[in-house]
């Protein structure tokens, strides 16, 4: 299946919440940002998933299929799943609506979705969270796994998600928070800090896939709290939005757009 190119400029809220302060050990302010993320999945497309499958132990694509049953997902539904990366979450979905449903995925990273490509035959565009080529009220449920601390505002991306939504329809985020416990937080920013990234080294001979895995974690320690991101939903127009927490470092975000 082709990747379709739709990569307008996302819409630029007058006062973005950004989802964490501007880190300088990687790129020198917030407008280069956008840049470096893109490079950083470009350049390590062909590493994501077995370091993520060595770091979760196999578990993920097991959680992601509970988390999205969980949301509310089931056969039939039409899905836009945001910065699908690799796929895993799309694949889960189109398996879950089967035939009568369909699932796109769509990412600003050309290579993470060729890897996608390999592994679930659905429409991939290449586009950005804050700008989606897709007419209002498209889809029954959107999901975003593990990448709403790489948009660029979360305000602008949350109204882009309720627009495209049909009435009635369920957006699900998929995200890693820091445990509240500081012995949790300590042994977690151990684990994913020190270890994640050494074995990304190790296996891939990548410093790419180093620098992967110490912004994975820099970027979740520096992270908005839950709660300004309910808030962001909630000022978004999503109807109730949800947390539940599962092995205290799994955030699952739901909210419902009103109507139907
Ligand atoms: C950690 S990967 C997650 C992939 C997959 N969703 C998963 O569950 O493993 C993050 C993905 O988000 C994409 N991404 C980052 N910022 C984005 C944005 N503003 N719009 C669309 N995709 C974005 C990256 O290119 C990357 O493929």
């Amino acid at each position: 299946m082709a990747i379709l190119c739709a990569m307008p400029s996302p819409v630029q809220d007058k006062n973005p919440l950004i989802p964490h302060p501007p880190l300088k050990q990687y790129y020198a302010d917030e407008d280069h940002r956008r840049g470096f993320v893109s490079w950083l999945f470009d350049e390590t497309a062909c590493h994501y998933d077995w370091i993520i499958r060595a770091m979760s132990f196999g578990s993920g694509n097991w959680y992601r299929k509970k988390a999205l049953v969980r949301a509310g997902l089931r056969e039939n539904m039409q899905v836009l799943d945001v910065a699908t990366g690799t796929g895993p979450v799309a694949k889960t979905a189109s398996e879950i609506v089967g035939p009568g449903g369909q699932v796109f995925g769509l990412d600003r990273s050309i290579n993470m979705m060729k890897e996608a490509r390999k592994v679930v035959s659905v429409p991939f565009i290449h586009s950005d969270a804050g700008r989606l080529p897709f007419a209002d009220n498209s889809f029954d449920f959107l999901s975003m796994g593990y990448a709403l601390r790489h948009v660029d505002d979360l305000n602008s991306t949350f109204e882009e998600y309720f627009r495209v939504l049909k009435p009635g329809g369920t957006v699900l985020i998929l995200e890693l928070t820091q445990p509240e416990s500081a012995i949790g937080r300590k042994f977690v920013k151990f684990y994913l800090r020190q270890i994640v990234p050494k074995i990304a080294y190790l296996g891939s001979r990548s410093k790419d896939a180093e620098t992967l895995m110490t912004y994975f974690w820099d970027t979740i320690e520096n992270c908005v709290s839950p709660d300004t991101i309910l808030a962001a939903m909630s000022q978004s127009g999503f109807e109730n939005p949800g947390r539940n927490r599962a092995l205290s470092i799994f955030s699952e975000y739901t909210g419902r757009k009103p109507g139907a």
